[in-house]
């Protein structure tokens, strides 16, 4: 399979429905936590991307039983801290940072030193921002190089509950202190800038002790250690992450509408609509329903006419952290300066995305104004490309190639785009889905 995609054809006029895969959060979630559940949990609709498979090879390599079917996979958990392994281990989390600080948090009591890699992109990115906290639970943590991958975890027999603040609105780290705490003796308690909750909500629907308390911009989260997580089943919704490349496609082409089903709209996650909406795009949710404390929905798009440039709320920031560079597209078309702050975060993904935004845009011809934490875009609704493009993704991101793709899609021009293969990480039927909404 060549790895470059080219593209000098806009998308044609569709009328579709889809269902994008499964949430890559809450599969990487389930899976870990069925590796701490007692006997045999079952996950549905599980998003077989290589994240998601990163996840499933750590636990295995961790002595746990995990077995794919054709509709389902299937894990086999030998209770909290049930981990079986011989000396030297070693774990990859390839480009996962969801994984690789998630994991960090269930190996803080183990009994051998273990070693945690990443790929060129993860090992770029910053681990302090876990091994921080969890070394106040007494676990020891060793870099080669400060704070980036490779490290050593040096767990340790006497795990205490902690305090801790989280002041990035980062759901990793909050999960990854969350799923300590499940080794922790006492009571872990957690303030957290507002964030993504599947974490939360799952240690619910678990029984695993947890009060949560919520100001306005904070939640304040108590854990106690469970004795015993019963091994549970859960049908994955589609990832709103996804859906999102797909939203913009829809708004951006000419005559076209889309029904995307059965997606995760949890109120933490659901930014990007908001932000669409306020911008003049036309979304609307149906048969909204709840399952095990998440909610779940399919999203009609439109075409949408007359968008408006927006100053957007940072207290959306952090419901919309995976979705940014596909709104910027929508920024690029919309009528006035769009204006998005303190968005720095986003320079700390699989790549740096609020630079790598900004580049592309300038690519196509669009005036940006960026600067370490922020960036304007200067919208063109009858933007023309002038000029070839090549996006050539020296970190391989996932998330910069899937919106160059759209982009090349709606607003013409002539693209080469490197890193096909990227796509494997999130959402590998991405480029299928394509081809079924441009075959009329
Ligand atoms: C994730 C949290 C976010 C997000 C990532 C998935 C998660 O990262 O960008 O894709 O599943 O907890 P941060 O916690 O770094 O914001």
């Amino acid at each position: 399979m060549s790895k470059v995609l080219f593209i000098k054809n806009k998308i044609k006029e569709f009328n579709k429905q889809i269902q994008v895969s499964g949430d890559k959060s809450l599969s990487i979630r389930w899976i870990l936590l069925a590796s701490q559940a007692t006997g045999k949990s079952r996950a549905y609709n599980l998003l077989m991307s290589e994240d998601v498979l990163a996840a499933l090879d750590s636990i295995k390599k961790l002595g746990i039983k995990v077995k794919l079917h054709k509709k389902h996979c299937e894990v086999i958990g030998n209770g909290i801290n049930g981990y079986k392994y011989k000396k030297n281990l070693t774990i990859n989390a390839r480009n996962s940072g969801t994984l690789g600080r998630l994991i960090l948090g269930l190996l803080i009591k183990s009994p051998q030193v273990i070693k945690l890699i990443g790929d060129k992109s993860l090992s770029k990115r910053d681990f302090s921002r876990v091994t921080s906290p969890l070394e106040k639970f007494g676990a020891k943590f060793h870099y080669k190089i400060k704070n980036r991958l490779p490290l050593t975890i040096f767990g340790s027999q006497s795990i205490e509950g902690i305090k801790y603040l989280e002041n990035k609105g980062s759901a990793q780290c909050k999960s990854s202190v969350m799923f300590a705490a499940l080794n922790a003796s006492g009571t872990t308690s957690i303030k957290a800038k507002k964030s993504r909750n599947h974490s939360e909500l799952l240690f619910k629907y678990l029984k695993i002790p947890i009060k949560i308390k919520k100001t306005k911009k904070y939640d304040l989260i108590d854990i106690k250690q469970p004795k015993k997580i019963k091994a549970f089943n859960y049908q994955i919704p589609g990832d709103i992450s996804s859906s999102a490349f797909f939203m913009v496609l829809t708004i951006l082409s000419n005559n076209s509408k889309l029904l995307i089903k059965n997606v995760n709209i949890n109120p933490s996650r659901t930014g990007v609509i908001t932000i669409l909406k306020k911008m003049g795009a036309k979304i609307s949710l149906k048969n909204i329903r709840n399952y095990r404390g998440e909610k779940i929905s399919n999203i009609l798009i439109k075409s949408s006419q007359n968008l408006k440039a927006i100053n957007c709320p940072q207290a959306l920031n952090s419901s919309t952290i995976d979705e940014f560079l596909v709104i910027f597209l929508v920024a690029a078309r919309a009528k006035g300066i769009s204006y998005f702050k303190d968005v720095s975060e986003l320079n700390q993904k699989e790549s740096p995305r609020l630079n790598w935004g900004s580049k592309i845009l300038n690519m196509m011809g669009v005036k940006t104004e960026l600067t370490k934490d922020s960036v304007k875009i200067h919208g063109q609704p009858n933007l023309k490309i002038t000029k070839p493009i090549i996006i050539k993704n020296y970190l391989k991101d996932h998330r910069v190639f899937m919106m160059s793709t759209i982009a090349a899609l709606t607003c013409g021009g002539q693209w080469k785009i490197y890193d096909k293969d990227s796509i494997n990480t999130s959402f590998p039927s991405f480029l299928k889905i394509i081809k079924t909404i441009n075959n009329n």
